[in-house]
């Protein structure tokens, strides 16, 4: 069963996006197999955003994911990858049509309210930094 990893990140904590969001995931069919509400330590958010380093805005951006608690998830399904990317849309909201989450609720490329795994490797790597693999819920049936 293929899984990826999302994140609530701190403006959509604050907002109080997180039931909106999950419940978006929940009737398109997919599953959850975890969640955490938590704080990211500077550490964990380097690592995370790891392959923006180089980028003029990393600085911004490690702050701004180390600001607040952010609702941090594993979902399984069929092709959730690339369809948790689609019910997100574009990373930045301007360019976010609405219906996606970021067309609704973001203003801001910074504060763009989620975060979703981009690949297979991505959501394999980033689940393994927030999750233990026995904090996963294995369901044995149905959908
Ligand atoms: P995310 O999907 O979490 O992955 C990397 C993040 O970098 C992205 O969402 C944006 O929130 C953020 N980002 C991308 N471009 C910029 C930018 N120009 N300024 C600030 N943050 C950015």
């Amino acid at each position: 069963m293929e899984k990826t990893f999302l994140m609530v990140k701190p403006d959509g904590v604050q907002r109080g996006l997180i039931g909106e969001i999950v419940s978006r995931f929940e009737k398109k069919g997919f599953q959850l197999a975890g969640a955490k509400l938590m704080s990211i330590s500077q550490e964990l958010a380097e690592e995370h955003y790891g392959e923006h380093k180089e980028r003029p805005f990393f600085g911004e951006l490690v702050d701004f994911i180390t600001s607040g608690p952010v609702f941090a998830m594993v979902w399984q399904g069929e092709d959730v990858i690339a369809t948790a990317r689609q019910m997100m849309g574009a990373t930045n909201p301007k360019d976010a049509v609405p219906a996606t989450i970021r067309g609704d609720f973001g203003l801001t490329v910074g504060k763009n309210v989620i975060h979703g795994s981009d690949s297979p490797e991505s959501a394999q790597r980033e689940i393994g930094l927030f999750f233990k693999e026995e904090e996963l819920i294995e369901y044995s049936k149905l959908i």
